[in-house]
């Protein structure tokens, strides 16, 4: 390739110029006028004031000075590839949705792998979860699976979110610490949250350090409903499984990678799949009906429990590959626009109160952090199917509707309508009760699980996990926190909170936390150890 020089080179009138020289295509102004000189100013002499009169220095720093948008709220750093979805067999017995219809269907995809609490720039080996957010652009709609690494969530009700977040993000008037590690407030608020417990297991779990997002699972966390042609309903647990396998790291590794390469997750991906060695995950869904909803000892609609493994076993329904990285950053990984509430014909949303206020939340952030209500017409986030409706206008809006009318019904035979048989239409589930803020009592159980979880970690998993509670809780400033997180370690596992009080030098445990119901020991689940998993 021929290198653009710059010289300093003498005018035919002696003046000094810098120019480039060699052959590439002509610079343009935004508005199509070719440059002649992007190295200088227009000025009054050469050591003179600049012009105002000088637009294309106007343009240029006015496009620069305006190129940053809000990170997002959470999930703010994150990495993205393209890739594909193959469909295994046709699921049409429970699914109308598109994508499920005929073996070897081929769907294109783009995934966004990211952090939670840290912002743009933070470290990619935080301990943290990871999101793993899934677009497969279906031929009847985009569909995006909004999941995480771990299949539990801190809370059971979306209207905890800000709380979460907030206890989590930097605190506000020292703006540090950046991640959830030895974080005052976020112990505070999850030791006074006993709904967070199992969650909390995980986090504090090598899940929560992973090697690189290939070597991590996914999970879509809520249940959801899967219809068919003919309206039957049936729940779905989404799970992706790495073909990699898992991997994590130790936390004294993690903290020598992001010191010496911060970018390590993402120099993963983008070394991988330009090297051809494209990463790959299964999808497997858990189907279950009401009847076996009913019989488990927790509700299916709390997102702060899972499905072991072993009770229902997920079922293979196809691959996602990931093959190319994308050709510009900010077009595609940081415009990608993932919604829960993108769902095509034939998925559907179960009650949990987390999923509803989620849907509510993505498409809300999304129209502040991207500026326009016209986001979704950005090549990465429109549809690659058609798509046809009457809305117009707005800031940026490259896409309005043509004719005259732009309304229906109209007499003029004009633009799209609906079509009641082909589209989208919510599973008509029986509602009924009081409005009420009560929880249920189904969802009262905040030990059992996490109890679970613990106990089916290997002996090093488990120690992991004692020296992690210990790190970030000896690191905490208030021994009340820290007290009142050994209170729930007791209900959780006598064991655990004994290892973890020994490490912080607490001579006396206090008593252990009330459970709202008794705690259950639960079968543990070799699904959950990474290490019996590998
Ligand atoms: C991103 C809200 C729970 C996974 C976001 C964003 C918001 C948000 C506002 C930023 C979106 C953007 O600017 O593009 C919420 C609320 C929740 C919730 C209100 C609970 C009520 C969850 C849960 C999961 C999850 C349970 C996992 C199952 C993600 C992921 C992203 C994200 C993966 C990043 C998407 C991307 O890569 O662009 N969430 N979230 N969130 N959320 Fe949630």
């Amino acid at each position: 390739a021929r290198l653009h020089d710059l010289t300093l080179r003498r005018g035919s009138g002696g003046e000094y110029h810098q120019i480039a020289e060699g052959g590439a295509p002509t610079m343009t102004t935004a508005q199509g006028a070719p440059v002649a000189d992007d190295q200088n100013t227009l000025k009054v002499g050469q050591r003179g004031p600049l012009l105002i009169e000088d637009f294309q220095f106007r343009e240029k720093l006015f496009h620069f000075d305006h190129e940053r948008i809000p990170e997002r709220v959470v999930h703010a750093r994150g990495y993205g590839a393209h890739g594909y979805f193959e469909t295994y067999d046709s699921l049409a017995q429970f699914t109308r949705a598109n994508i499920f219809q005929r073996a070897g269907e081929i769907t294109p995809a783009f995934v966004r792998f990211s952090t939670v609490a840290g912002s743009k720039g933070s470290m990619d080996l935080a301990r943290d979860v990871r999101g793993f957010a899934v677009k497969l652009y279906t031929q009847e709609g985009n569909w995006d699976l909004v999941g995480n690494n771990m299949p539990v969530f801190f809370i059971q009700d979306a209207i905890k979110f800000p709380d979460v977040i907030h206890s989590v993000k930097p605190e506000p008037d020292r703006a540090f610490p950046q991640a959830q590690s030895a974080h005052d407030t976020f112990w505070d608020f999850i030791s006074l949250t006993p709904e967070s417990m199992h969650m909390v297991m995980w986090v504090m779990s090598d899940r929560a350090i992973p090697r690189s997002f290939r070597f991590m699972e996914g999970f879509g966390v809520h249940t959801f409903r899967l219809v068919n042609a003919q309206d039957q309903s049936t729940f779905v647990k989404f799970h992706w499984k790495p073909k990699q396998g898992m991997q994590s790291v130790l936390w004294n590794e993690a903290v020598k990678i992001n010191g010496a390469d911060p970018d390590f997750h993402r120099r993963d991906l983008w070394g991988a799949i330009q090297a051809g060695d494209f990463p790959e995950w299964e999808l497997r869904l858990q189907l279950f009906d009401q009847d076996f909803a009913d019989g488990l000892d927790f509700d299916v609609l709390d997102p702060t429990k899972l499905v072991p493994e072993e009770i229902l076993p997920p079922v293979p329904v196809g691959r996602l590959v990931l093959d190319r990285m994308p050709d510009n950053f900010f077009a595609e990984t940081e415009q990608v626009a993932f919604m829960t509430q993108n769902v095509p014909p034939g998925i559907d949303f179960s009650d949990d109160p987390l999923l509803q206020g989620r849907n509510f939340s993505y498409l809300d952030t999304q129209l502040k952090r991207l500026g326009s209500p016209n986001f979704a017409q950005l090549p990465i986030n429109a549809p690659k199917c058609r798509f046809a409706n009457f809305q117009q206008d707005g800031h940026m809006a490259m896409r309005n509707p043509t004719g005259r009318a732009i309304y229906q019904p109209n007499s003029f035979g004009i633009g799209p309508r609906e079509d009641p048989a082909r589209g989208f239409r919510s599973y008509p589930a029986q509602e009924v009760g009081p409005k009420s803020r009560l929880r249920p009592e189904s969802f009262a159980d905040h030990y059992s699980q996490a109890r679970m979880f613990f106990h089916s970690q290997t002996a090093v998993e488990q120690r992991h996990i004692v020296n992690a509670l210990a790190f970030e809780l000896g690191r905490c400033e208030v021994p009340a926190i820290r007290l009142r997180m050994l209170a729930h370690l007791r209900s959780i596992d006598e064991t655990l909170a004994v290892a973890v009080g020994d490490a912080l030098g607490v001579s006396e445990l206090p008593e252990a936390a009330t459970p709202a119901v008794p705690v259950r020991d639960l079968p543990p689940s070799p699904a959950l150890s990474i290490l019996q998993n590998s």
